[in-house]
Formats: C-alpha cells, sequence, structure tokens
C-alpha cells in the first residue's frame, strides 16, 4: 500500500529571517511514517521543519509553508492509497513578505494574515483523491463533537482527535492518548508512547481501507 503523511509544523515567513509557526514537534507523524514502513509499506512523508531523524525506507519532501505543503501534497495524493494528515498547518500566514527585514522602529506594528489553504479540506473537492482519507484533531474542548464535525465537512474516513489543553499528551511531548472517530463508531486508545500508539493507530488505519475497498471484509 502506498501512503503518504504529512507532519510537522508549517513556517509562515514575515521577512527573509522571520516566520510564525507552532510548537508542533512533528513527533506522531514521524512515529506513524516509521510504523507504516516497518509493516513493508510505500511511505512518503510530507514533512515541515523537525529536530528528527528521517525514518529509515520512507520517501521524504521537506517543505516550510502551508502553500508548500498543499503543492507537494496536490502533486502526490492521487497515486496513494492511504492519506494521512497529521501536520499542524498554521492556518493563517502574513499576507505580504517583506523583502528586506522589518526594521525596528514604532512601538507597536500591525501584520495582517490571511487564511492558508485547507490541505486535508481539499482532498477530496480540489485533488479528487478517492482513497483512505484521514484527519487529525488537537482540541481543547467538546473532542468527540468536533472531530465528528471535521469527519463530515472534509469528508474523511477517520478523525484521530487528542486533547491539547493536557500538557503531558499532544504537542511537542512522546506521549498522546487519542479518540477515533469514524462515522460508524469511536474507539478511545488509552495514554501511551506516540510510537506504540503509532502501530496500533497503522494496525487499524490497514484494516479500515481493506474493508472500505472490500465491504465483505467487514463482516
Ligand atoms: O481544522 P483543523 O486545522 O483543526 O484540522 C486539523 C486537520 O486538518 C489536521 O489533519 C491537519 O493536518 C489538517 N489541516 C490541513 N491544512 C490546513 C489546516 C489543517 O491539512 N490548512
Amino acid at each position: 500500500m502506498k501512503i503518504l503523511i504529512t507532519a510537522g509544523p508549517t513556517r509562515e515567513p514575515l521577512d527573509p529571517v522571520r516566520f510564525l509557526s507552532n510548537r508542533s514537534s512533528g513527533r506522531m507523524g514521524y512515529a506513524l511514517a516509521k510504523a507504516f514502513a516497518l509493516r513493508k509499506d510505500h511511505v512518503l512523508l510530507i514533512s515541515g521543519p523537525t529536530t528528527l531523524p528521517i525514518p529509515d525506507h520512507v520517501d521524504y519532501i521537506p517543505v516550510e509553508s502551508a502553500q508548500e505543503m498543499y503543492d507537494e501534497v496536490a502533486h502526490h495524493l492521487n497515486q496513494m492509497d492511504v492519506a494521512i494528515f497529521c501536520a499542524a498547518v498554521a492556518d493563517y500566514t502574513p499576507a505580504t513578505i517583506a523583502d528586506q527585514k522589518i526594521k525596528k522602529s514604532e512601538d507597536t506594528i500591525t501584520i495582517t494574515l490571511k487564511k492558508t489553504p485547507d490541505i486535508l479540506g481539499s482532498a477530496r473537492s480540489l485533488m479528487n483523491f478517492g482513497g483512505y482519507l484521514v484527519g487529525f484533531a488537537a482540541e481543547t474542548e467538546n473532542l468527540e463533537a468536533n472531530a465528528r464535525r471535521k469527519l463530515e465537512t472534509k469528508l474523511c474516513d477517520m478523525i484521530i482527535a487528542n486533547d491539547v489543553s493536557q500538557v503531558v499528551i499532544g504537542f511537542d511531548s512522546h506521549e498522546n492518548e487519542v479518540l477515533i472517530v469514524e462515522a460508524a463508531e469511536n474507539t478511545a486508545l488509552p495514554r501511551d508512547s506516540k510510537e506504540h500508539l503509532a502501530r496500533h493507530i497503522a494496525e487499524i488505519i490497514m484494516l479500515r481501507s481493506r474493508q472500505k475497498n472490500d465491504p465483505a471484509a467487514r463482516s
């Protein structure tokens, strides 16, 4: 099976030396890439900047901004059986990028931001992806309801939700605890290392994507 995984944060440039970003470490996406590679699946990892080693036996495309990640996903998505969007993509990017380093002058300055392209939200509608589609949802409240709304509006097969209001799990930590939300059911995976969780999640995704291709396999 061919699996595309997005991971890590994006960097949205303000000027030649500055950017807006977030605290994503990329660990969950890299752990998933490793888990699928160990299963001998063919993995393409499209990643924003992280400090992590690239997992063995994984094709790797580094990107910086949300727009670059969008372009690489759009280019490769339709050769894939499964796509897992794990990246913490910036929702907004500076409306203009200064050619030169912005000088310190006034006490306050105003930066205008514009929306980035929604990569996951474009997978079905603009990129016509017909494979098994998985999104992540980092929430601070109403975990299941928000994940289920994303499942429906972004036409996903599965949303993997985690509660980022808990500091020991989620963003920039080694552990996670997730709720897998699908149309027909929810599955809670208790707190564990991102490595162990990734192996468990990889098994569930492969089972479900096979069942999607061959509905008789569900019974
Ligand atoms: O709507 P929200 O940003 O919470 O959705 C999170 C999911 O959407 C994640 O799977 C993330 O990788 C993906 N996403 C994306 N492009 C964006 C924003 C989020 O692919 N611009």
